[in-house]
């Protein structure tokens, strides 16, 4: 199974993520055959909401969070706990190079996410953008499995993706380091102009998409590639 990964961040109000899921019903209609899983990962107070339409729409279409708190539960305002969105995201970004750079998040806090998603059956989707990080990450055999993301910062809101070569490097430096079954992302400038070279190369299972998923149209061009 291969992965299209819809990271909106910080963007749309609730209006404009309902049309957006209404749009892409209406690219999904008579598509129930593709080979590859849709997720959706909007800001988490639209979770339930979307939920709920796309079980509305009867969509093929998964959801996930864009972050957890490293606590589980507690005195931390404002924070938003792997348990609280279980029924509602089975994948949860984590670690994303944006929470490293504007919150000052380190692979110790990512780790304590990791391990509360494992927990709670969630799917980690660990980003990382040098392989000198690997030797950092805790990840656990037991609990849900979890996904690797190579995520270029250098390449995050551009038109242009990591060079191929080295996406493949870091893909295999991943598999050497985790087992042969961690699923491996790639994520930076994913576009409609680059997704069919990368979905040619049979290592990458999926795509991390940042500015490019905030259009129905564009993601499903990703997505059908
Ligand atoms: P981008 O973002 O597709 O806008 O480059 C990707 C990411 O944040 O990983």
């Amino acid at each position: 199974m291969r992965y299209v990964f819809g990271n909106w961040k910080e963007n749309k109000n609730l209006e404009e993520a309902q049309n957006f899921v209404a749009e892409l019903a209406h690219l999904l209609a008579g598509r129930n055959r593709v080979e590859k899983k849709l997720v959706l990962l909007p800001p988490s107070i639209f979770l339930a909401p979307l939920g709920e339409q796309i079980k509305e729409l009867l969509l093929p279409v998964e959801l996930g969070v864009q972050d957890v708190s490293s606590f589980e539960e507690g005195a931390y305002t404002g924070e938003i706990s792997a348990r609280m969105v279980v029924d509602l995201a089975g994948y949860a970004l984590l670690g994303h190079s944006e929470r490293r750079r504007f919150f000052g998040e380190n692979y110790q806090t990512v780790n304590e996410k990791i391990k509360l998603c494992q927990k709670y059956q969630i799917t980690p989707l660990v980003c990382l953008s040098s392989t000198n990080d690997l030797g950092a990450l805790e990840l656990s055999q037991r609990g849900s499995p979890a996904m690797i993301v190579y995520e270029d910062s250098q390449k995050i809101g551009g038109e242009e993706t990591a060079n191929l070569g080295e996406i493949i490097q870091f893909c295999r430096a991943v598999r050497s380091r985790f087992s042969g079954k961690v699923k491996f992302i790639y994520g930076g400038s994913v576009g409609p102009q680059n997704a069919r070279t990368l979905w040619q190369n049979e290592e990458i299972d999926g795509l991390l998409v940042g500015h490019h998923s905030l259009k129905a149209g564009g993601l499903m061009e990703i997505f059908l590639s």
